[in-house]
């Protein structure tokens, strides 16, 4: 028997960013493209009905996705519960809007501070049974508080019952990484400490970090992506082929992984704040939150004993671009009299904005010399997604299925990984907007270098 449906759908925050953002534009898109026909409730402390549907319109309208019959569906099914999170007649609103709903999926677009006592709130109405929950990130500020967390919400809802979200594994160019190593064997033998010299991933903004000043101050990048979306990716680039067609053999795999990764200590890691950063409404006048980081990563297994990984995210940076870079191997001794740069033999998979997969390669120079230069040869590209993350991951948790969110003992795994380095146990250095990130981020990567820059997408460039 299949995983049973959910039959309605409830998304606390309903007035708030993320719903504005990336939650209306998803509803709508499976409205359209899946037929999504059962009552969505919004629960928000201030936002009436009508108040709903005109968020809903504006964000669909300045998305450029205003679609005027999904959209007419869309209001139809919307419903409103508005009320305090901590207050019990909120949630009893919530069971009387739910009717003859039996199956809910709970969404909690909101503060993690909230989760617990939502969950609470949620049991305490009879609104947890059958019922399954999608916690937006960040789960947790560390290991520790991540731990406690999940212990409160396994008092409400089994782990099968729990999807947390980290949008980047919604992301088609995410998925094709493991397709690819999958469905081509011609990758397996040479992905591994033998054929690969170095790893690196850039995940560059070129905005900062605008109105999400107060949130910021309390992540910083560290918290904000690498534990999560960086992790994931290299999750995704590393992990071994899932073997059995058991449901969680994929995450089984990935949780195996992180458990493999050596928790980072303070000298791998280099922090930067960008010039300007502490003027941030929301941010404090001499706030030590770091907005960059570059981090050296090791794998302790026999796949990658040996191979660094180097990850950079940062904001206001040169430009946005989320790209991987798998380096193989130099020739071991350089046959017709040149040096072969490092860096020829590459495997580049871009992220965003546009998408791509590439494998560099030296060729010859036609002439008479032996001498060579670097080529691309792109294997896909796409001009972006076509389906945003979150409709995926929505669409999937509503269909129950689990394999594209973070499962407990693997968020552990990633905070166990980043534990050691959060808050100010390291320097922070500045950088310029518009910049790579701080000159120390040179020095993490040494030999491995240089960093390898994202261009810009072709129509800019
Ligand atoms: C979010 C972070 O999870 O991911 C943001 O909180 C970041 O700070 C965003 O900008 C990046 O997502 P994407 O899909 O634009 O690469």
């Amino acid at each position: 028997m299949g995983v049973p449906q959910v039959d309605a759908l409830v998304f606390f925050g309903a007035t708030g960013d993320l719903a504005y953002k990336q939650i209306f534009p998803s509803l709508q898109g499976l409205v359209k493209d899946e037929g999504l026909n059962i009552p969505i409730i919004g629960v928000s402390r201030s936002g009436s009905l009508e108040k709903l549907k005109s968020r809903a319109q504006e964000s669909l309208e300045e998305h450029g996705l205003l679609d005027q019959a999904a959209f007419q569906k869309l209001t139809e099914l919307l419903r409103a519960v508005q009320g305090n999170y901590d207050a019990p007649e909120t949630f009893t609103k919530l069971r009387r809007e739910l009717g003859q709903a039996e199956r809910p999926l709970h969404y909690l677009a909101i503060h993690p501070s909230m989760f617990a006592e939502v969950a609470e709130g949620l049991a305490n109405s009879g609104c947890t049974t059958n019922s399954r929950v999608v916690l937006e990130k960040p789960f947790g500020r560390d290991l520790a508080s991540a731990q406690e967390l999940n212990k409160v919400l396994h008092q409400y809802f089994p782990e099968e019952a729990i999807f947390r979200i980290d949008h980047y594994l919604g992301k088609e160019p995410v998925q094709n990484i493991l397709y690819t190593r999958f469905a081509n064997p011609i990758f397996e033998p040479i992905w591994n400490r033998h054929y690969v010299r170095s790893i690196q991933i850039t995940m560059a903004e070129d905005y900062g970090v605008e109105d999400r000043g107060k949130f910021y101050e309390e992540a910083g990048a560290i918290r904000d992506v690498i534990q999560n979306h960086m992790l994931q990716v290299v999750s995704s680039l590393t992990m071994d082929p899932p073997s059995g067609n058991a449901p969680e053999a994929l995450r089984d795999e990935k949780g195996r992984l992180f458990k493999a990764i050596t928790p980072l200590t303070p000298a791998d890691v280099v922090r930067g704040q960008y010039h300007g950063y502490r003027s941030v409404p929301g941010v404090s006048a001499n706030s030590t939150v770091e907005t960059f980081a570059a981090v050296k990563l090791s794998i302790d297994n026999w796949r990658w004993a040996g191979v660094p990984i180097y990850i950079r995210a940062g904001k206001k940076m040169a430009l946005t671009s989320a790209e991987v870079v798998v380096e193989f191997k130099r020739p071991p001794r350089e046959a017709f009299g040149e040096i072969v740069p490092v860096l020829s033999s590459h495997m580049r998979m871009r992220i965003s904005p546009d998408i791509s997969i590439s494998m560099g390669l030296r060729v010859k120079i036609p002439g008479e010399r032996m001498a060579g230069q670097d080529v691309e040869l792109t294997l896909v590209r796409q001009p972006g997604e076509d389906m945003p993350p979150y409709q995926r991951l929505l669409g999937d948790a509503m269909r129950g299925s689990a394999a594209l969110f973070a499962r407990q003992d693997s968020v552990e795994a990633q905070w166990q990984v980043v534990d050691g380095i959060l808050g100010n146990v390291t320097p922070l250095y500045t950088y310029a907007p518009g910049a790579w990130g701080p000159e120390e981020a040179y020095q993490l990567i040494g030999q491995h270098g240089p960093w390898l820059n994202p261009h810009p997408p072709e129509s800019q460039s």
